[in-house]
């Protein structure tokens, strides 16, 4: 196993994995111990490892460039945001690295909307955000993040933004003021405990902002890119953002962030009023792209007949284990599973089956598999977990 104390800082508490490989589904550690991937790098591989029109598409624009610079115009960037566009909300696309800064551009086409709406006397500049959100680890996007655990020891963070309770649409209402300028949600919570939103209140919130003039602003960044058997979680409740800020699977597995604005929003950036170096770089874009158009319906529809049976047997569980399950929930491939107790032991134990899942909010146990998994992938996670469970 590599040691890595001495040189990285100690952010991440690590699993002794340390990889040499991953193709599809699978990754293969350098002792050659194969894992079956339920967490897709945190919802970005979600095409499973190394697809290869993903990687032809990388190795033709390796074969030209690298990097130049956004002062120039780039083809595929033109192709990309089209078809984003087209799959989402009419509008403009900004192309940054991460989620974060997908959000932090976000935060600040709110507010200067909210400064050009509110003209000289008002200072339209607050967000409402939501408890148990997660919206990044910049100062701007910590602030966001409602989590006392991620915030702790960063203090003062960045003011303006105002809290309010996840489905509780009252509580929304409450929040808002003459200084609103928006409201940030994730359509289905994923840091947070994989919580979906109720139809009632995501409509809910496109009314307030309908009526408020303020702008609506979803969070798609792990429930985006066809993971809960939509392209966008947003469309499965017949509603659409004014901005949507996307990450991780929209770059096929390489660092790209993208934050769709609708034309009256996104025309409120002028010329420097935003940029990145990095953003939008064309090997990440080019692998965003091929990624972008295997999204096909076929795959959708897969998603969400393996999300259906997927939930079906962890819910085969939920009634073997009343004591220890309390409830298992999700959209699509974007599963989550409530234990009575922690789940960090479980995590290891799948590990040692040789099972990649992941633990959020100590207690849920979080399913992110590849969009490519089938039946028989389910059954052996299924399978296992009630071994681990009845032990
Ligand atoms: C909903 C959501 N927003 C934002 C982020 C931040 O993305 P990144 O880590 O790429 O900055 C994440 C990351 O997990 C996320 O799940």
């Amino acid at each position: 196993m590599v040691s890595e104390k001495k040189f990285i800082m100690g952010t991440y508490k690590r699993y002794p994995l340390s990889v040499n490989r991953a193709k599809g589904k699978y990754i293969w550690s350098e002792e050659g111990k194969r894992y079956l991937d339920f967490f897709s790098g945190l919802s970005v591989n979600n095409l499973g490892h190394c697809h290869p029109r993903i990687l032809k598409a990388v190795k033709e624009q390796l074969a030209k460039h690298l990097h130049i610079s956004n002062l120039y115009y780039d083809r595929l960037q033109v192709e990309l945001a089209e078809k984003l566009v087209k799959s989402s909300i009419p509008g403009k696309v900004f192309f940054s690295n991460s989620g974060a800064e997908a959000n932090e551009c976000a935060i600040k086409l709110a507010r200067k909307y909210g400064h050009l709406q509110g003209g000289k006397k008002e200072n339209r500049h607050k967000i409402i955000v939501f408890e148990n959100s997660f919206h990044g680890r910049t100062l701007a996007t910590l602030s966001a993040t409602r989590q006392k655990k991620f915030q702790k020891g960063f203090t003062p963070l960045l003011s303006g933004f105002k809290q309010a309770k996840f489905n509780e649409l009252s509580t929304v209402k409450r929040a808002i003021d003459n200084n609103t300028c928006a409201i940030m949600v994730e359509p289905v919570q994923g840091e947070g405990g994989v919580r979906v939103a109720s139809g009632s209140f995501l409509r809910g919130l496109r009314g307030l902002c309908n009526k408020s003039k303020l702008l609506l602003i979803f969070d798609e960044i792990q429930s985006g890119m066809g993971r809960t058997g939509k392209m966008f979680a947003y469309q499965h409740y017949g509603i659409k953002p004014d901005i949507l800020t996307l990450a991780k699977g929209v770059g096929g597995g390489l660092p790209l962030g993208a934050t769709i604005a609708k034309d009256r929003i996104a025309r409120l950036f002028a010329y420097g009023n935003h940029g990145s170096t990095f953003g939008g770089n064309p090997v990440s874009v080019a692998a965003g792209l091929a990624a972008v158009k295997l999204l096909n319906v076929e795959l959708l529809n897969q998603v969400k007949i393996m999300g259906s049976y997927f939930m079906k047997r962890l819910n085969g569980l939920k009634s073997k284990y009343p004591k220890r399950i309390k409830q298992v929930r999700g959209l699509g491939l974007m599963v989550g599973m409530e234990l009575k107790g922690e789940g960090e032991e479980i995590v290891k134990k799948c590990f040692e089956q040789g099972i990649l899942i992941n633990c959020t909010q100590k207690r849920v146990l979080r399913f992110l598999p590849p969009l490519i998994i089938d039946n028989s992938d389910i059954d052996k996670l299924v399978n296992t977990l009630d071994k681990i469970l009845g032990s």
